[in-house]
């Protein structure tokens, strides 16, 4: 397995909490596209053998990208990987874009998945969050691409907002399970330095209120038939996202775009600048637009413990590096005692009252 990441940075207005990479200067996404191309051809060794299982578009906004720039990338695509056997191939999309004319864009493409951006259902959220659509237009962006044919679809919610009351989250979670889509995540906000929600830290939701959103989450999806098989995602049967999963199962990934990151699936990173215009005339020079690091025994071990608590299948104890394995029996005793942590056959996993507190058990486990 093998999977490539393509980053398109463009936004047509920022949200007021979100401090990933992009840039409103949409006036410059015919020229990415051609660097995203050039860029393709210069890392095409980058993947031993080629062989790509899936691609995933993430923003920014993917969705923004015109038909010419799709045709344009996966004809380059083709061109220097084998693409024979595409598994998934996602693209993240705002509400908004979905727009008749959105089908005729992505026909001729191998996109298979759609992940869209929801956020909530609640039109005063919506508001705060300066999302550019209502929550009428977000259902009828989901049903629009079940009508059009798609049976993969994702949708991206967030909760824990200022003062939010899980009254109104269940109503939000309700909504999301009439939609009949295959899976789910969500995110708890989190106030990032710099965003404009960062000045409305002090009206956060507590602790209690937090673990209580996320109880109400987890067990309605449930419910719904949903698998929680990763701490913010929940997919039906056979709809897992195949492109994260690899993410938390150590596959090899090239990142293309500025801002993204690849993995060779062994011992190195690299990541990309994180700035259009340096990205884009260090692509066409052919020159260096990557940083890169050396994993060491101990980051190996401190990223296996990160990634694979997150998932529901947890840690395999045949994975570690036989000099850190007492120090994580050791560790993960303490709390598979408490009831936060259990034990089955090879497998150290979180227990449903260990999901909440994971961050504090990850940093505990590590080195
Ligand atoms: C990078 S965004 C791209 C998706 C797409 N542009 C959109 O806005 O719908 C991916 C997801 O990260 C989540 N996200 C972004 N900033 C967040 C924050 N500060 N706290 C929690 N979740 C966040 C949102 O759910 C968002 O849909
Ligand atoms: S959440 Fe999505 S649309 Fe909003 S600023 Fe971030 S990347 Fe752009």
């Amino acid at each position: 397995m093998a999977g490539i990441y393509i980053h398109v940075p463009f936004c047509t207005q920022r949200c007021s909490y979100c401090d990933f990479f992009s840039t409103t200067r949409l006036e410059e996404m015919d020229s990415y596209t051609d660097s995203v191309c050039l860029e393709i051809i210069q890392r095409q060794d980058y993947i031993k053998d080629k062989h790509i299982n899936t691609i995933y578009f993430g923003g920014g906004t993917p969705s923004l990208l015109s038909k010419e720039n799709f045709a344009k990338i996966f004809d380059t695509l083709y061109k220097n990987f084998d693409c024979s056997d595409l598994k998934e191939v996602t693209l993240e999309c705002n509400p908004d874009d979905i727009r008749n004319d959105f089908f005729c864009k992505i026909n001729d493409t191998p996109i298979n998945r759609l992940s869209v951006g929801i956020q909530s259902f609640q039109d005063d959220e919506l508001v705060m969050l300066n999302r550019r659509h209502n929550a009428e237009q977000a259902k009828e962006a989901v049903e629009k691409a079940q009508d059009s044919g798609f049976n993969n679809i994702s949708i991206d919610l967030m909760y824990g907002f200022p003062q939010q009351k899980i009254k109104i989250w269940n109503k939000t979670i309700k909504e999301a399970l009439s939609l009949n889509v295959q899976h789910i995540s969500a995110y708890h906000l989190s106030y990032e330095v710099g965003t404009k929600m960062y000045s409305m830290r002090n009206k956060a939701v507590d602790e209690e209120t937090s673990l209580e959103l996320f109880q109400s989450l987890r067990h309605s999806l449930i419910n719904a038939g949903f698998e929680h098989y990763e701490i913010s995602n929940f997919a039906k049967k056979g709809f897992r996202s195949l492109h994260n999963s690899s993410y938390w199962k150590n596959v090899e990934y090239l990142g293309l775009g500025a801002g993204a990151h690849s993995y060779n699936g062994c011992d190195s990173r690299q990541w990309n600048l994180s700035n259009l215009d340096k990205y884009q005339q260090a692509v066409r020079k052919n020159g260096l637009y990557y940083e890169q690091e050396f994993l060491s025994d101990d980051d190996v071990y401190n990223e296996l413990i990160i990634k694979s608590l997150r998932t529901c299948e947890g840690i395999d104890i045949n994975n570690i590096n036989n000099k850190y394995l007492d120090h994580c029996i050791r560790q993960s005793d303490l709390y598979t005692k408490e009831g936060i942590l259990c034990k089955q056959d090879n497998f150290i996993k979180l227990s449903e009252n260990g999901i909440f507190v994971s961050d504090r058990i990850i940093r505990d486990l590590m080195i």
